[in-house]
């Protein structure tokens, strides 16, 4: 496995190189990222990884500062999943001048992006930089930034770049709580609280199976049930897997997203509902 820091570098390895597979990632790896490893080579070949925590996608205050770079660890990870080339560049090669920030569809400053203004501008923008220096034919991402899977596949298709979007199903630890680099901010009691993210959700989803259509009852008793227990909950929302949009009557194919704050740290969760 090689590993890389410039996009120059980066080019000369996969000049003509049409069935690239690529992971984009902020590193701190888990078996989730290692997943979408596994389904990239699958897929294509060679497979590429980044590693980059993009400071475009971070607001003041958020984890920017802390979030863990394991880049040693990672590469570890990363070659033994089956990835052929790691690119790790850092700030001054990803943004060596001001950014253009692509501004994306209104759905931006819906669910995360109406807690975290301007995060999905600065994924979109990190997302496009990387696809037009890696040229990849396959690119994955994982179903537990649901908004961001659905706004980087909007993107792709608006833009007509010729890359295939492929989604990685969400890993769970036994207890339920979504794998997620930030789960190792949570104290040991915050951690033994965590899973009742997906409880909640689950909750929603067995209710919707079992007939129930108040979607607005349903959230706030799973807002209800979190800040009982010391959450601060940015939202619950059962919303339509086609649009992302609150569903409308009849619409059968939905999705539950919720994000919440468990002390400091902010986790995110969904689940899809099966077509009743
Ligand atoms: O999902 C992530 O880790 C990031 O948002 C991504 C897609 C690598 C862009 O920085």
């Amino acid at each position: 496995m090689h590993l890389v820091h410039t996009a120059a570098e980066l080019r000369g390895m996969l000049d003509g190189e049409r069935g690239v597979a690529f992971v984009p990632t902020m590193g701190n790896l888990h078996t989730g990222h290692l997943e979408l490893v596994r389904l990239a080579a699958g897929a294509g070949r060679p497979v590429v990884s980044s590693i980059f925590v993009n400071p475009l996608q971070f607001g003041a205050g958020e984890d920017f500062g802390r979030y863990p770079r394991t880049l040693e660890a990672d590469c570890r990870q990363l070659k033994a999943a089956g990835c052929d080339i790691v690119f790790a560049p850092d700030v001054a090669e990803m943004y060596p001048e001001p950014q253009t920030v692509r501004v994306v569809p209104p759905l931006a400053d819906e669910l995360c992006g109406a807690f975290r203004p301007g995060h999905f501008e600065g994924v979109a923008t990190v997302v496009l930089k990387l696809f037009n220096m890696v040229r990849p034919r396959y690119a994955v991402f994982g179903k537990k930034d649901y908004q961001q899977l659905f706004i980087l596949r909007t993107l792709t298709r608006q833009l007509n770049l010729p890359i295939d979007i492929l989604a990685g199903e969400t890993v769970r630890a036994a207890d339920g709580l979504a794998l997620s680099s930030r789960n190792g901010y949570l104290s040991a009691a915050e951690r033994a609280e965590a899973p009742r993210l997906h409880a909640v959700l689950s909750a929603i989803v067995g209710a919707i199976a079992g007939g129930g259509r108040d979607y607005g009852a349903l959230e706030s008793a799973a807002r209800d049930a979190l800040q009982e227990h010391g959450w601060r909950v940015d939202y619950v929302s059962v919303r339509a897997q086609a649009t992302l949009l609150p569903p409308r009557d009849g619409e059968d194919r939905l999705v539950v997203l919720a994000a919440a704050h468990l002390g400091g740290t902010r986790l995110i969760d969904n689940l899809e509902v099966a077509s009743q």
